[in-house]
């Protein structure tokens, strides 16, 4: 019988379809699926998990601002993250959406669980709500922003919720996570971050509302047709449900406890706290490992599509390649750290290591055994005492390098890496082979030289492996080597498979040299050309045709606005008093960052005057005044082009 195989299961968060991703998130699953890949070259049984996280209030509004079901908008996102992760060259074994049925039950199973054991249990919650972050703070943890109140992840204003809610008794279970923590120091990485999650456990834990009434959109609460299950519930669970936790035990006890869950620091707390609460709760072994990562921010801060400062990883690949970007995430900022992007950064790195150090090393090597052996790999017949120094770099550089991945320090990995290509390029400039070839007595000393750097170059292909996609196969078709790297394991980085006797293959530069200032001339002129194109990306997509009938059913009109207020407590709302000629009423409007009261009195507008009244902040909204905004956040009011009687009907 075959002995079954060490297991290695890794996973990156599961991301919002909300938008497009940016390279923040590419950052995560470019280093998931290198450590993936590594692990598997080295003997396990790697198990690769990434997927959607496709529930919640804040997917629901922007499938309506997209005027789409929620599961049409979110089918389309995650069509673009799929194919993102391809031209990335992410190799996942499975792909979790949170929509799909055997996660949905799951999770109400888990649920209920917790429910019929006590964990689970309903009250009522009040507090500060982040709809972006999908989460309650309370008041000493929000902070200030021109004197609003705003959440103190992402800095948008936060609303002040109330409602019927069930919640889950994490505080129960917080002793025994501390000493989790403290026996297991590899539990929590990196080290800064672990004190941090200590610090707060030991504030006190809060029990967690994991329940919703104030949107449909999400796995309903199995006991309790009015509540939705809380996003974190359903998006954690996904580790478990995606192997099989319910529905196939022998998968899920092959897998389970995952070996590493990769995050960002911002979601590093709803990993080693709540997750491994609700585990304890389930009865179920913790991970081995949670990392927190560090961001990637943009020069502006932290990326983010409100910010307009997100870069696109898609046209970031057709301009440089999978492989320098895929370099340039994990070799620019030790993991753990935060860092800046910046594209002259990503330039200088595909110049200086890529194309100088490596490309160089790979085409003067080559273009060498072409002119001196007719592109035949030499046989490696006189070795000399410079041979066995580069042959132990090589061996040592190799065992850094498993060192380094064990501990996620891919900088350093890569880093151990590069210093072995520059090794070898000295040994050329050592043994100088163009020397050796003016004399024919020395064809067998050549010969071994050659022999040598491309060995060399295949032990760097084989290595480069888990961290690139199409370099390793490239340098191996001009090494006569494709099959063997394709297949090689972690065993092949050791000296000596390089087979004589196959004819190389002198190709173009792997990594040709890019000009910064022709770059961004590049970029500048497709700019140009899309706006003359009258390309604008900015604007919302239009909505799904609706029958006239439908149309004529909303009765607009013109009003006037008679008084304007703030509302106590919000930044963002004015009371309207407004004349529609049959009468007068009262309306909420959200333009309070874009008017003043004062400037607004007696402009005429255009309203729906036919909505059902709503209480917005507490203040009873009798229809709703008719804006225009941007995706930039610009807004402006309608209005009318000449004087018209108030309560004029708009068609
Ligand atoms: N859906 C939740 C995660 C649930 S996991 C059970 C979520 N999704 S997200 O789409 O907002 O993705 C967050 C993750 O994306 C971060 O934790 C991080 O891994 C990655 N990043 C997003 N922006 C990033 C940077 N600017 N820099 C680095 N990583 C970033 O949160």
């Amino acid at each position: 019988m075959e002995l079954s195989k060490e297991t290695y299961y890794v996973t990156t968060p599961i991301y919002y379809p909300s938008d497009k991703l940016h390279i923040g998130h590419a950052y995560t699953t470019v280093a998931a699926d290198t450590i993936a890949k590594y692990k598997e070259m080295q003997g396990f049984d790697a198990m690769f998990l990434t997927g959607s996280d496709e529930h919640g209030q804040k997917i629901e509004r922007k499938a309506e601002e997209a005027g789409q079901e929620p599961k049409k908008y979110v089918d389309e996102i995650v069509a673009t993250f799929k194919n993102l992760w391809e031209k990335l060259g992410i190799n996942y074994d499975y792909f979790i959406r949170t929509t799909e049925p055997r996660h949905e039950k799951v999770v109400q199973k888990i649920f209920k669980k917790l429910y019929e054991q006590g964990d689970i249990y309903k009250d009522k919650y009040e507090g500060w709500y982040c709809t972006p972050c999908e989460a309650f703070w309370t008041e000493r943890q929000l902070e200030e922003e021109k004197g609003e109140k705003v959440c103190p992840d992402c800095n948008r204003p936060v609303e002040w919720v109330e409602e019927k809610s069930y919640f889950f008794k994490s505080s129960k279970y917080a002793d025994r996570l501390l000493a989790h923590i403290k026996e297991n120091p590899n539990f929590i990485q990196p080290e800064s971050r672990k004190n941090e999650m200590i610090s707060f456990i030991e504030q006190g834990l809060e029990d967690l509302s994991v329940s919703r009434t104030t949107f449909d959109w999400g796995v309903p609460v199995p006991i309790d047709e009015d509540h939705v299950i809380y996003v974190w519930i359903d998006a954690l669970s996904n580790y478990i449900t995606a192997i099989g936790y319910e529905t196939d035990a022998e998968n899920f006890n092959k897998y389970w406890p995952a070996d590493l869950h990769l995050v960002g620091k911002d979601i590093l707390r709803f990993h080693t706290i709540i997750w491994p609460t609700i585990l304890m709760a389930l009865d179920l072994e913790l991970p081995e490992q949670v990392f927190g990562h560090g961001w990637l921010l943009s020069k502006t801060g932290k990326m983010s599509k409100s910010k307009g400062n997100v870069v696109d990883p898609i046209v970031l690949i057709e301009d440089f390649g999978v492989d320098a970007i895929r370099y340039y995430l994990l070799r620019e900022i030790a993991f753990g750290a935060d860092g800046a992007y910046s594209t002259e950064a990503l330039i200088q790195r595909i110049n200086s290591d890529l194309a100088n150090d490596l490309g160089n090393l790979l085409n003067r090597t080559v273009s060498m055994v072409d002119k001196y052996f007719a592109g035949i790999i030499p046989e490696p017949v006189q070795e000399e005492e410079l041979d066995l120094e580069l042959k132990e770099f090589a061996a040592s550089t190799i065992s850094r390098i498993e060192t380094e991945m064990d501990n996620l320090r891919y900088t350093v990995a890569l880093e151990e890496l590069w210093n072995f290509v520059r090794r070898t390029n000295k040994y050329i400039d050592q043994t100088t082979p163009w020397i050796l070839a003016r004399d024919e007595n020395k064809k067998e000393r050549l010969g071994t030289v050659l022999y040598n750097l491309l060995e060399a170059l295949r032990i760097i292909s084989v290595t480069l492996k888990p961290f690139f996609v199409e370099t390793p196969i490239e340098m191996a078709r001009q090494l006569a080597h494709i099959q063997e790297v394709k297949g090689a394991d972690w065993q092949a980085t050791s000296w000596g498979e390089l087979e004589s006797g196959r004819k190389v293959i002198n190709g173009d530069p792997i990594f040709p040299r890019i000009d910064v200032e022709e770059y961004f001339e590049k970029v500048a002129a497709r700019k140009d050309t899309k706006k003359e194109e009258g390309v604008n990306v900015k604007v919302t997509p239009i909505k799904d045709r609706v029958k006239f009938d439908d149309f004529m059913e909303m009765d607009l009109r013109v009003a006037e606005i008679l008084a304007a207020e703030k509302i106590e407590g919000s930044n963002k709302l004015l009371k309207l008093q407004v004349d529609i000629g049959l009468e007068e009423r009262q309306l909420v409007a959200g333009i309070a960052k874009h008017y003043q009261s004062e400037d607004i009195i007696g402009k005429k507008i255009l309203i729906v005057a036919n909505l059902e009244p709503a209480t917005i902040f507490g203040v009873e909204s009798n229809g709703m005044i008719l804006a225009a905004s941007d995706e930039e956040g610009n807004l402006t009011l309608s209005t009318v082009a000449s004087e018209i009687a108030n309560g004029s009907r708009v068609k």
